[in-house]
């Protein structure tokens, strides 16, 4: 192993990605693309990623989508442009492939507001209830979780459960308030929240339709229980962008990380995109998590192929149980 190689993986260790020093003379959206012919790699992005970055994916999609391709995919190795719940799914859908992260510390507060050890005891104080699990978690928490859900077909794995069984919903509260109110049904949820959705401030988003009034608001399930109860449509990032280029409004309102308008405003040039304000000046509805994946990374990462996404077995064939139910469902729901 060379010794910039192995200062690099000592870097990996202890700040979660590779480190080393890019020769200014590469191309490196060339090299990217070289590199991943060669390997037959694929690169999964999600669209809260930087333009670059999902310009460089071979696909780009929501949370369900990015399930999805990873569970057909025949490549061999996998680059996930996003964060590391994704990663994982996509690991535990490809035991026997790399799945690469460009940077482990890309993590989800979501996620993170659920630690498998507390949840554990939680879930035992409600015996007989099925768990529902947004994909925003961690493996772990996977092993403990009956069906898995993403905000594009949350409603239709909470309308598959048998109506006299109760239902914990994890870790989301704002989405879980969201399924109360779609659903009908009680469920006990867990107190996580996303601390970029959290940031929208009813106040200025009013003030933002005020001096818009023919524009749209539009909403992920993420944002609070006040500021979806504002919204013209709520839904995922894959359902927002199919809203928005399906309706005749010219003007939208939109609640979720800004990363999408990229998107967004390629699907329909002529309309006008305005990014909901958050309570601060800050720019704190990026998300910070999906912004630590930069193109340097993403070369680095798949030049080396580190760093790499790990699971235990055990782990990999209890989690993806609930993973394929949600799959099953989605499938049959026509999603
Ligand atoms: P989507 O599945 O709607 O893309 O949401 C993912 C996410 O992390 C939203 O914050
Ligand atoms: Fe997690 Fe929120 Fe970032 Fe989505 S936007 S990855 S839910 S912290």
């Amino acid at each position: 192993m060379s010794s910039t190689l192995q200062q690099a993986k000592e870097n990996l260790i202890k700040n979660g990605f590779l480190n080393i020093e890019i020769d200014k003379n590469i191309n490196l959206f060339e090299e990217i693309k070289r590199l991943k012919k060669e390997k037959n790699a694929i690169i999964l992005g999600h669209y809260y990623q930087v333009p670059a970055i999902q310009d460089l994916s071979d696909y780009v999609g929501d949370s369900l989508g990015l399930a999805q391709e990873a569970a057909k995919t025949d490549a061999d190795l996998i680059l996930f442009a996003g964060v590391h719940f994704m990663a994982e799914t996509a690991k535990m859908l490809n035991p026997d492939k790399k799945v690469l992260l460009p940077d482990l510390n890309a993590g989800c507060s979501l996620a993170n507001s659920a630690p498998a050890d507390i949840f554990k005891s939680f879930k035992a104080q409600h015996p007989n209830h099925v768990v529902v699990s947004y994909v925003n978690s961690s493996a772990e928490l996977k092993t403990m979780t009956d069906i898995c859900c993403t905000s594009s077909n949350a409603v239709h794995v909470i309308n598959s459960i048998p109506k006299d069984k109760g239902i914990i919903f994890a870790p989301d509260r704002n989405l879980g308030a969201y399924l109360i109110k779609e659903t009908g049904r009680d469920m006990i949820l867990w107190h996580g929240v996303c601390q970029v959705h959290e940031m929208f401030s009813w106040e200025k988003i009013m003030a933002t339709m005020a001096e818009h009034p023919g524009a749209d608001f539009i909403a992920h399930p993420e944002c609070e229980p006040h500021v979806l109860e504002i919204a013209d449509f709520v839904g995922s990032t894959s359902q927002l962008l199919k809203y928005v280029k399906n309706t005749d409004k010219k003007e939208f309102v939109v609640a979720t990380e800004p990363g999408i308008l990229y998107k967004m405003q390629k699907d329909s040039p002529e309309k006008k995109l305005i990014s909901a304000p958050p309570t601060t000046q800050c720019a704190c509805n990026e998300c910070p998590f999906m912004k630590m994946n930069t193109v340097e990374k993403l070369y680095l990462a798949l030049k080396y192929e580190l760093p790499e996404v790990i699971l235990e077995q055990s782990v990999i064939d209890e989690g993806r149980v609930c993973i394929d139910r949600m799959l099953e469902i989605s499938k049959k729901a026509g999603l």
